[in-house]
């Protein structure tokens, strides 16, 4: 696991480093390494391979048998059980079958039992159900939207779990050590061999400037672009995180910077291979991954699965690639399972209301993202936000009646929390919006009602 956060005094940590850099010292880079040339004589673009630590990431990445296909005939999966809602319309042998594949996936050891209450399966009491529903749509939203990154491979649960409840490399914010009490003074998350960085004292923690926040991501740009020092204003500090985050990028995928640049000049993109292209979309499915899916589940996890400052276990590049230059060596996997490659949506919303001076958007189950039709109706919001420069934007979040009372108060914030996001992106000041709680955050009396999962917002 990623894990940035040990006390770099703590003699555990220095006899960790001692030991790792014994093995690495030991373990890589003992000739003879192969190197294959991609681009032009006299480039320097060439991958250096270690053909026994390659051999080692081809042992790791053989993905498991598909389970046996399942007839779509029969009875829908909706119509059988009381409490599915991502895959109500596959049969009830696809449906099984399903489970069944990501029982192997995520919960090999445990089986069924490790996300249902054996007692009565359309039961949501336990947290891992929750978040394997969420995370059955956040597969799907990857699969069909980031074909730009993960083209029509696509990702299924084993991309990132591997069979293991947690994914092996996920990360978490470290506790801050800025400061120390010498002249040395501000520590700026550096000079200590960092695993995250690939052992380097660069910034240990690239993550969170970079892969947390879809909206307020800092920009990954440091080289100037004339000749003489004019116009760039990065710091050396924004440098040091960026090739932080480099080094994170080319650990993740095995690979060497000239996988993706033509080293001549980093910063330009002509000449720089398409991988490069890649993993600049790779950048923002990660962002939106965290910011939309991971994030907004923290308070389902216990304690004993968040990081030290409370934040829960979040994707990098690592997640799924694990040393790999396309995780699981780009075998396809998720084509034989196509109720993961596109969003499903088994109950349709209600179409959003937007007048001038009033908006409702309307949100899936348990989720607090805006989609589709919903999304769309952002714009007549942000136009009248704009010819009207002195309104403010009131904006309250609503739940329906099921589930949990404290995870329903939270979701109804979250859903606030993202159409305030979507008018900040859209350009509108943060000071003309105000949040504002309702009386009563539940939107209905009792069941599931599309119509209570929704935001309001007033302009005046
Ligand atoms: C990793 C978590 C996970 C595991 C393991 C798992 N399930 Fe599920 N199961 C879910 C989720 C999530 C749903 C709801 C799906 C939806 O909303 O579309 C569900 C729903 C169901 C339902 C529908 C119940 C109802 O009435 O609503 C059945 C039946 C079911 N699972 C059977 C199984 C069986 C049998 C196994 C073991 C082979 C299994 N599940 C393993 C997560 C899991
Ligand atoms: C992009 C990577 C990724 C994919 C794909 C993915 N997950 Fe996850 N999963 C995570 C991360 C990160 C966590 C958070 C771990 C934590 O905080 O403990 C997680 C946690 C979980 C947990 C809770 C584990 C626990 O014991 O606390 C379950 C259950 C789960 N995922 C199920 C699934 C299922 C089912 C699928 C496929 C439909 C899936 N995941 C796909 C990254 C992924
Ligand atoms: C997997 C592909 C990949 C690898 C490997 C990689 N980079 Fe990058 N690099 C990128 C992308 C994509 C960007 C642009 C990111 C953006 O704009 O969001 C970038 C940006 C940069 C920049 C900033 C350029 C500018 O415009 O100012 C520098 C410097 C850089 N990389 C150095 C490195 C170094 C050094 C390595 C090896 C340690 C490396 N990169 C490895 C993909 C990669
Ligand atoms: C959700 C899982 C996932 C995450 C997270 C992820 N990738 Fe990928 N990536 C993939 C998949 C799947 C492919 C294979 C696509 C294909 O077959 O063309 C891929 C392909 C790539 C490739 C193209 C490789 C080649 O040789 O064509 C690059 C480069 C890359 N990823 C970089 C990154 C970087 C950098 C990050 C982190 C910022 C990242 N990826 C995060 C799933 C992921």
């Amino acid at each position: 696991m990623t894990h940035a956060t040990r006390n770099p005094r703590s003699s555990r940590w220095l006899a960790f480093v001692a030991l790792a850099t014994g093995v690495l010292l030991a373990g890589c880079e003992r000739p003879p390494v192969d190197t294959v040339q991609t681009g032009y004589r006299g480039t320097g673009m060439e991958q250096v391979y270690n053909p026994r630590t390659f051999a080692k990431v081809v042992e790791a990445n053989q993905p498991p048998d598909a389970q046996p296909p399942a007839s779509p005939d029969g009875p829908k999966a909706k119509d059988i059980y009381q409490n599915v809602q991502v895959l109500g319309d596959l049969s009830v042998g696809q449906f099984t079958r399903h489970m069944a594949a990501i029982t192997q996936w995520v919960a090999p050891q445990q089986g069924c039992a490790y996300c249902h209450n054996l007692q009565n399966l359309a039961d949501d009491s336990l947290y891992t159900k929750v978040v394997a529903r969420r995370m059955l749509q956040m597969t799907q939203h990857i699969n069909e939207n980031w074909k730009n990154h993960v083209a029509a491979t696509g990702v299924t649960c084993y991309t990132c779990h591997r069979g293991q409840n947690v994914p092996q490399q996920v990360w978490f914010q470290p506790v801050p050590q800025r400061v120390r009490a010498n002249f040395i003074g501000d520590l700026a998350e550096q000079n200590q061999p960092a695993e995250t960085v690939g052992l380097a004292s660069l910034p240990y923690d690239p993550f969170t400037p970079y892969l947390l926040d879809k909206i307020n991501s800092a920009p990954i740009r440091v080289n100037g672009t004339t000749a003489l020092p004019t116009g760039n204003l990065s710091s050396i500090k924004q440098a040091e995180f960026t090739y932080g985050l480099m080094m994170h990028m080319s650990g993740a995928l095995g690979v060497n910077c000239t996988y993706c640049h033509n080293t001549q000049n980093f910063g330009k993109w002509e000449g720089s291979p398409p991988q490069r292209l890649t993993a600049y979309h790779g950048i923002r499915m990660a962002r939106d991954v965290n910011s939309d899916y991971i994030v907004p589940l923290t308070d389902k996890f216990p304690e004993n699965r968040l990081g030290p400052m409370g934040d829960v276990a979040k994707v990098n590049c690592a997640t799924c690639h694990q040393g790999a230059y396309k995780p699981v060596l780009g075998a396809q996997m998720a084509k034989d399972y196509p109720e993961l490659l596109k969003v499903l949506k088994t109950t349709s919303l209600p179409a959003p209301v937007s007048e001038p001076l009033f908006a409702l958007m309307y949100f899936a189950v348990g989720s607090p993202v805006l989609e589709g039709t919903q999304e769309k109706a952002m714009g007549q919001l942000v136009q009248t936000m704009k010819t009207r420069p002195r309104a403010t934007a009131t904006i309250s979040g609503f739940h329906s009646a099921t589930g949990g009372a404290d995870l329903n108060a939270e979701l109804a914030k979250q859903r606030a929390f993202t159409v305030r996001d979507s008018l900040i992106a859209a350009g509108i000041a943060e000071s003309r919006i105000v949040l504002e709680k309702p009386v009563e955050t539940q939107g209905n009396v009792a069941g599931e009602d599309p119509s209570a999962r929704r935001v309001e917002v007033r302009v005046n």
